[in-house]
């Protein structure tokens, strides 16, 4: 990892330890997978927890998360290094007391800060620890190497596919390229856009193998999404899923992911299909014994 990923890292980290603020980046390989959609209704979900949550939008292309809650920021990340104002005069506040920042193009000059305006950022950073229990990452599509510091910074991140084997193809190339530079990175998954729960189960449980027998590393099942055209509705009314309509399948999942999530439902049995048996099947495999 290089030195300035690893300097974002260790501020990061001493604030979640310090302050329990998790900061959380959603990715995925392939775009268009549903990762502003997810980051925005889990972190209403996480709200309607009692949870204080930041939304982050570092799509450097064209920040969306704004699009999906049909308003219009006032001002973006720029803002704050061109005028040296606070970070709380750039958050907006959404709907149920969600706090976003927005992107937007321009976003680009954020990542190749100098020291001084690196310093300027943590010590802005630094003021929000106490106000969040969340700060959520939304990572635009195909993350460049300068959002890439913002991920591997994170204290873990939450890979978004679909079931099609492009995407799946490119979650794996995302999270090899992720465990390559740390590590010791939780990485969770949400099978987006499933047809049915056994489709997006079979599908996690094939990613898990395959992250396991070739990378020898455990990644959580985070939850299965069903493909469900009330989100392109919600998008088009410009209004997060989980508030337009809670009874829907794509918002029934969400609560029910989030709960799970924030109970660590899932943190004991990070890779159910591979056993003890099986592991065993494939580290001999990997020695040429098997
Ligand atoms: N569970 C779902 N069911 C049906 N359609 C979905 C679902 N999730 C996402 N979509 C569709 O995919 C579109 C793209 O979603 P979204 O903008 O969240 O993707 P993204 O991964 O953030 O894209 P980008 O990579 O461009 O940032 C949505 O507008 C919606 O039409
Ligand atoms: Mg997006």
């Amino acid at each position: 990892m290089n030195d300035q990923a690893a300097n974002l890292r260790r501020h990061f980290d001493k604030t979640a330890k310090s302050n329990r603020t998790k900061t959380i980046s959603i990715i995925s390989g392939k775009g268009g997978v549903g990762k502003s959609n997810i980051a925005l209704n889990f972190s209403l979900e996480l709200i309607k927890n009692d949870k204080k949550v930041l939304l982050f939008d570092l799509d450097v292309g064209m920040g969306n998360i704004d699009i999906l809650l049909g308003l219009h920021a006032k001002r973006t990340i720029i803002d704050m290094f061109q005028e040296q104002i606070s970070i709380h005069d750039i958050i907006e506040t959404g709907p149920n007391g969600l706090s976003y920042i927005a992107g937007g193009s321009g976003l680009n000059h954020f990542f190749t800060m100098n020291s001084r305006e690196q310093a300027y950022f943590f010590e802005q950073y630094y003021s929000l620890m106490k106000l969040y229990d969340y700060i959520i990452f939304d990572i635009g599509a195909g993350a460049t190497a300068d959002s890439l510091f913002f991920v591997l910074a994170s204290n873990e991140c939450i890979v978004v596919t679909t079931p099609e084997p492009t995407s799946i193809t490119d979650a794996y190339g995302m999270i090899k390229h992720v465990l390559h530079e740390q590590p010791d990175m939780p990485i969770r998954v949400i099978m987006n856009r499933s047809i049915s729960q056994m489709d997006g189960t079979k599908s996690l449980e094939r990613l898990q193998q395959v992250v396991f027998r070739f990378l020898q590393i455990e990644i959580e099942m985070m939850g299965i999404i069903p493909d469900d055209a009330n989100v392109s509705h919600a998008v088009r009314r410009q209004v997060p899923f989980v508030l337009l309509n809670d009874k829907t399948a794509v918002s029934k999942a969400m609560k029910q992911l989030t709960i799970n999530y924030l109970s660590g439902a899932n943190s004991g049995n990070k890779i159910t299909p591979v056993s003890f048996v099986q592991r065993l099947k494939q580290l001999l495999t990997a020695r040429g014994n098997g």
